[in-house]
């Protein structure tokens, strides 16, 4: 592919990408995902989007725009969106928030969950699901018995893509080994291609996931005891963030626990609603 240059709101290479074309690229992520896209993001949007006009025998991004903005596009609006969104993750990242996760564990939950209780998590936007499978590893270590119990973990994402990776269940020996060996050794087999891991069927089935846009409806009734929503609300602006923050503490129990990222803050009228107990781990208030 040549070089790609930006050049007063144009970004040319294989393709042109005018600053139009890249308006409405911008608008549609917004609209469909609340994804803010800078102008400084243009060079990035013009490099993961130039496989899919590639790959759909396009000769200009005003053509891709075209198709994207048609009812025919349905099927290309969800890639653009696939292309568009981060999805780095690790096993366990920001480990203080599985502290934070296993001392609600031994200190209510587990309690709760023997007393018959349903007990409800939930990794709103897990990527490729090393987050939530981190969760069942942190949750079957406190409680061994939670498959007999009413424990669940739901974890959820808007592309269909990293959530087949998720079901699956199987990551190379790297992406594994960030998962402490001990813990390793109880929850993931290695056997896979090239020395990849699968992780357990206990893990799994503590699991079920689904297709969610966080900023679309949700049709979860139940409260959840304890949100993960970690490094995605800063790709939104500050109005979509603050709507989030709001739904996040009104899908929890008052108490429960809200583990976000590291770069984030809940803001607005949402934070009244909480404490913060630690490092970006917060607690809804009682009432
Ligand atoms: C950087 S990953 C974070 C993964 C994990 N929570 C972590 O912290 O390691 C961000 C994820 O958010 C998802 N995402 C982006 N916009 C979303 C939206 N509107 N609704 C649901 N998920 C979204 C992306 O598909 C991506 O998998």
């Amino acid at each position: 592919m040549s070089a790609v240059r930006a050049h007063r709101g144009v970004v040319a290479g294989e393709y042109v990408m005018t600053a139009e074309d890249f308006a409405f690229i911008a608008g549609v992520m917004r609209d469909s995902t609340g994804i803010h896209l800078g102008s400084g993001k243009a060079t990035l949007a013009y490099s993961r989007l130039a496989k899919r006009l590639r790959a759909l025998g396009l000769e200009s991004f005003k053509d891709y725009c075209a198709l994207v903005g048609t009812p025919d596009g349905a099927d290309e609006l969800q890639a653009m969106v696939a292309a568009l969104t981060t999805n780095v993750t690790r096993f366990f990242r920001e480990p203080h928030h599985f502290e934070a996760l296993a001392s609600e564990f031994q200190t209510r939950l587990a309690e709760k969950a023997r007393a018959g209780q349903p007990v409800r998590l939930w990794s709103a936007a897990c990527s490729t699901g090393q987050e939530p499978y981190s969760m069942a590893m942190t949750v079957l270590d406190a409680l061994p018995e939670a498959l007999d119990l009413d424990v669940r973990i739901l974890a959820t994402d808007i592309d269909p893509n990293v959530l087949a990776e998720a079901r699956a269940g199987t990551y190379a020996a790297e992406v594994a080994s960030a998962i402490p060996s001990s813990t390793r050794a109880r929850y993931a087999a290695p056997g896979g291609d090239r020395g990849a891991y699968t992780v357990s069927r206990q893990v799994r089935d503590l699991v079920v996931f689904n297709s969610l846009n966080l900023n679309g409806s949700w049709p979860m009734k139940k409260k959840f005891d304890v949100i993960f929503c970690r490094n995605v609300a800063i790709y939104f602006d500050d109005a979509t963030q603050e709507r989030l923050w709001g739904r996040l503490a009104d899908s929890l129990v008052p108490g429960g626990l809200l583990c976000i990222g590291h770069s984030e803050r809940v803001s607005g009228p949402a934070e009244a609603r909480f404490h913060l107990g630690g490092l970006t781990t917060y607690r809804r208030s009682a009432t």
